[in-house]
């Protein structure tokens, strides 16, 4: 890991920003932790767990739906797929920073036997191991992994291990949650991973020499470089097959989800929102082609879908060349972590 591991960024102006281990955001729950609501609590694994009296969530399992594990499951695009699939009889484990978000996702299903939250700040890698570590205690497969956890941070914010937050989140969770649970999708019937960002897109490059982005940092820079990261994510895992889990790289376009205005400084949050109300789509207007993928996995390795419509893979966006360094690039950042293939 870098060399600033534990070090502060302090932002010119705006909300207070820390950083540091889970523990320590643990103990400032009730402050602002990167200008956000994250109040995982100290030594946090799962928050609320609710089974079905005298049946285990194992045995449970085996007789009903699908597992369906959802990082970023307890707000917008993660937390309507949530409710609607643990509704609809699946077993959904959903993966966020808030416990009050968390407990009130778990809530609106109203069957809290088919619903598990897990608290962590995905952003930190032991987190990542920690939750991993929590799938595979608590359920036999997973037929679906949904990758929807991503945050905007309007000021550079360094993880505890070093790396930029939104690279961290949006990208480097990505790739230990796919790889981390592989033993646990490759016991499912008919796997998948659905990486729900912005793929194929032009905009935006992996800064290799760069990747903490040091030199220019902006938020939409930041987002940008985590987009083209999950593209290239999606081809090197697809190539590397560490399960036989199918990838699925998604673009839902503009949806009315929260969708990072929180933490967005005035005027631009006020300007976002306008334009949501106006323009964006309703939640459940996203989740057809999630449901589809999870129901009928695509056969090939990676496919992408942009709003419904497939991504020729071609693009220079999924540049296999890249792909292979950005993985080798990766498991240097990493490790020696037990999530790796
Ligand atoms: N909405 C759009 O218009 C749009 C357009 C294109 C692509 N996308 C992509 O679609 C995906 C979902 O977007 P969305 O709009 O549904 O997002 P959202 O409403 O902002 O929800 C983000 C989720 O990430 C979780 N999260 C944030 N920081 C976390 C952390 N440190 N650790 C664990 N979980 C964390 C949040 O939960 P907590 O608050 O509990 O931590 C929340 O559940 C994102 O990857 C986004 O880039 C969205």
């Amino acid at each position: 890991m870098g060399a600033a591991v534990g070090s502060a960024v302090e932002p010119a102006a705006g909300p207070t920003v820390r950083t540091g281990t889970p523990a320590d955001m643990g103990a400032a729950v009730g402050t602002a932790v990167c200008g956000t609501d994250m109040d995982v609590p100290p030594s946090a694994a799962t928050v609320s767990v609710m089974t079905l009296p005298g049946l285990s969530q194992r045995a449970r399992e085996r007789t009903m739906g699908k597992v369906i594990v959802i990082s970023g499951g307890t707000d917008g695009i993660g937390r309507a797929l949530a409710v609607a699939r643990a509704t609809a009889g699946d077993s959904v484990v959903v993966i966020g920073s808030s416990v009050a978000k968390g407990e009130a996702a778990a809530r609106a299903v109203g069957a809290p036997d088919r619903v598990r939250f897990v608290a962590a700040d995905l952003r930190s890698v032991t987190e990542n191991e920690r939750v991993v570590a929590d799938i595979e205690r608590h359920h036999d497969r997973v037929d679906a992994l949904v990758l929807c956890a991503n945050r905007q941070f309007q000021d550079r914010v360094l993880t505890a291990d070093g790396l930029e937050s939104t690279f961290a989140l949006y990208y480097l969770s990505r790739y230990l949650l796919g790889h981390g649970l592989r033993a646990r999708l490759a016991a499912a019937q008919a796997p998948v991973i659905i990486n729900v960002a912005a793929p194929g897109i032009s905009a935006g490059s992996v800064r290799f020499d760069d990747l903490r982005l040091e030199r220019r940092y902006g938020p939409l820079r930041a987002q940008l470089q985590g987009g083209r990261a999950n593209d290239l994510l999606g081809v090197a895992f697809a190539e590397e097959r560490s399960s036989p889990a199918r990838y699925v790289l998604y673009h839902p376009g503009f949806t009315a989800t929260p969708g990072g205005t929180a933490s967005m400084r005035q005027p631009l949050r006020g300007i976002v929102s306008v334009l949501r109300a106006i323009a964006a789509k309703p939640v459940a207007d996203v989740l057809p082609p999630i449901n589809d993928a999870i129901d009928h996995p695509p056969a090939a390795a990676l496919t992408a879908n942009d709003r419904g419509r497939l991504v020729d893979l071609s693009r220079p966006a999924f540049d296999l060349v890249n792909a292979r360094r950005l993985s080798a690039v990766t498991r240097e950042l990493v490790g020696s972590s037990p999530l790796l293939p």
